[in-house]
């Protein structure tokens, strides 16, 4: 099969960090948008994305891109789409998404989605000469973007979000998508050696992140895809891929003592149940928890020998109006723990607008949306 045009989904904002993590994985940037970044590469790529993307949400095959303003133009060139490449004569072809773009004159989603579903039809019932389209093999999820008259049809080769990496069984009201918390974590410039302090760590996102960053644990290694049953992806390209990247955990594991990772939370509910996902993680030996309110971390034994790190957190947000007023004194103490270390950078994500006014001006800023809420990245850099 010829190069593909591979499209990896982020949270907007974060495309660099992902742009960066594709590199690493030896692929060619070709374009990048909010939310978006394109690649080229080869059907073997598809198990290696996918194992080891930490910041990106899914990973797509670009089939087709082209114009098309009427339904006539849309139902012709989604007939030329080559999807026999992937879909078998029994394939379960659904076209389950198609977005709605307001800049181009076909907006219906629906109507877009039933028009390319029923090219394709037309398409394997021609190419493999048959009346009968069983879909009873595999599963073969096609989306279609819409922008600016531009179509774009993908096909989905991870199914269930890449977020879901498996450890996290349990949380709290307001976890923080793993995703994002590796991005985050990559902001931050942590590395192995270095110490990382999260304060509100809920059910434990991001020291768990942070430390199978640390141990080169890929993140998705565990889980299923949708892609795994396909033929038109070898079964050694997967075998091949997953070797590749647990072969990285074994030679990095060898330095672990160094690592200095801690989680604190004021509920020792949450407290228990970071344990139990950082055990699910395979990182419980390289983290230590403790339940303990942000205005008395600083003060921690565990800490005590501690001169320099990163303080990364995801404090609450006071989403509703009602929980404002209860949030201040939270970011009052987060505050106060902070002057007390000293060389520590850190970084908060929070929507909350009234943050930098209790913590002091930040060194810099950056716009995050987690989830459908905008937030910033706030932080207070030691060295600028
Ligand atoms: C937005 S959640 C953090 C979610 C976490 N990042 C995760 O992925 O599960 C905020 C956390 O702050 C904790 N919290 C609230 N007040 C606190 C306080 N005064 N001191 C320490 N933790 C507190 C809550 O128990 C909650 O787990």
């Amino acid at each position: 099969m010829d190069k593909l045009t591979f499209i990896l989904i982020c949270h907007f904002g974060l495309e660099k960090v992902l742009k960066s993590e594709i590199r690493k994985l030896g692929l060619e940037i070709s374009e990048v948008t909010d939310g978006e970044v394109k690649a080229i590469g080869n059907l073997s790529d598809i198990p290696r994305l996918n194992f080891n993307l930490r910041t990106a949400e899914r990973v797509m095959i670009e089939m087709s891109i082209f114009k098309a303003v009427e339904p006539d133009e849309l139902l012709e060139n989604a007939r030329k789409v080559e999807i026999e490449k992937f879909v078998p004569v029994d394939g379960e072809f659904l076209v389950t998404k198609a977005n709605q773009d307001k800049n181009s004159v076909l907006k219906s989603s629906q109507a877009n989605q039933k028009t390319v579903k029923k090219a394709f039809v037309d398409r394997l019932k021609n190419v493999y000469n048959t009346n009968v389209l069983t879909e009873t093999r595999g599963k073969y999820p096609f989306r279609v973007k819409f922008n600016k008259n531009i179509c774009s049809i993908r096909l989905d080769t991870t199914g269930d979000s890449l977020h879901k990496r498996g450890y996290r069984i349990k949380s709290g009201l307001a976890p923080i998508e793993e995703t994002l918390a590796a991005a985050l974590i990559k902001l931050t410039e942590f590395s192995k050696d270095k110490v990382l302090v999260d304060p509100f760590c809920g059910s434990g996102t991001i020291p768990i992140e942070a430390a199978m960053i640390a141990s080169n644990i890929p993140p998705s290694v565990d889980r299923a895809f949708v892609s795994e049953t396909w033929d038109a992806i070898s079964r050694e390209s997967w075998k091949k891929a997953r070797a590749e990247a647990l072969e990285n955990i074994n030679q990095e594991r060898l330095s672990m003592n160094e690592i200095k990772i801690f989680g604190f939370d004021i509920d020792s509910n949450m407290i228990r149940i970071a344990k139990e996902n950082a055990d699910r993680a395979d990182v419980a030996d390289i983290i230590h928890f403790e339940t303990c309110a942000v205005r008395d971390f600083w003060n921690l034994e565990c800490l005590k020998n501690i001169e320099s790190g990163i303080i990364l957190c995801n404090p609450p947000y006071g989403e509703r109006l009602e929980d404002k007023e209860s949030i201040v004194p939270i970011y009052k103490d987060l505050k106060t723990s902070y002057e007390k270390m000293k060389n520590f950078d850190m970084h908060i994500i929070t929507s909350f607008e009234d943050a930098t006014k209790l913590l002091g001006k930040e060194t810099k800023n950056r716009k995050l949306y987690n989830g459908m809420i905008k937030t910033y990245l706030y932080s207070y850099l030691v060295n600028v």
